[in-house]
């Protein structure tokens, strides 16, 4: 039975993991953690669905259609993490349980990445980890998701 439907979020540049940086982002690839994701979601009965898109409007649209259909957000939003209002109003309007993460930390890295505009309205983040933010991410959404009876 399917408990949970969680749609993961993968903002710029995303779809160029496992070959960009990789000394920062490591060597997976962006369809490598989906299926590892969705091996972990199908051993939990977790519906999971997975969206790229190096377009904040795209982005922004994806979230309000997300609204009624998925009981969790898991979303990676890179370069707009510390840049967009709009993602972060959208994250607002839609009140779907929203987890952030992120492959490297970035705390520790330039100022400009020190700030996240979206931080203070998802439930909680995940960074540093690499790819097992991600899976770290699926665990967080599934806990803290809304639960279907
Ligand atoms: C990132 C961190 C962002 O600062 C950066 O712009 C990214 C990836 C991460 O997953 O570590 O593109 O979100």
């Amino acid at each position: 039975m399917i408990q949970m439907r969680i749609l993961f979020i993968n903002g710029p540049n995303l779809n160029l993991l496992g070959e960009r940086e990789p000394s920062v982002y490591g060597t997976t690839s962006l369809q490598q953690i989906n299926d590892r994701v969705r091996d972990r979601a199908r051993e939990a009965g977790v519906e999971v669905v997975f969206y790229q898109s190096n377009h904040e409007g795209e982005i922004v649209e994806r979230i309000q259609k997300a609204r009624g259909q998925f009981d969790a957000l898991v979303i990676n939003p890179a370069a707009f993490t510390h840049t967009s209002v709009a993602i972060r109003d959208a994250l607002i309007a839609v009140g779907i349980p929203t987890v952030e993460v992120h492959l490297s930390n970035p705390a520790g890295r330039e100022t400009f990445r020190q700030k996240s505009l979206v931080s203070d309205v998802v439930v909680g983040t995940i960074s540093g980890l690499g790819e097992h933010s991600y899976y770290l991410g699926l665990q967080a959404a599934m806990e803290f998701g809304k639960k279907k009876e």
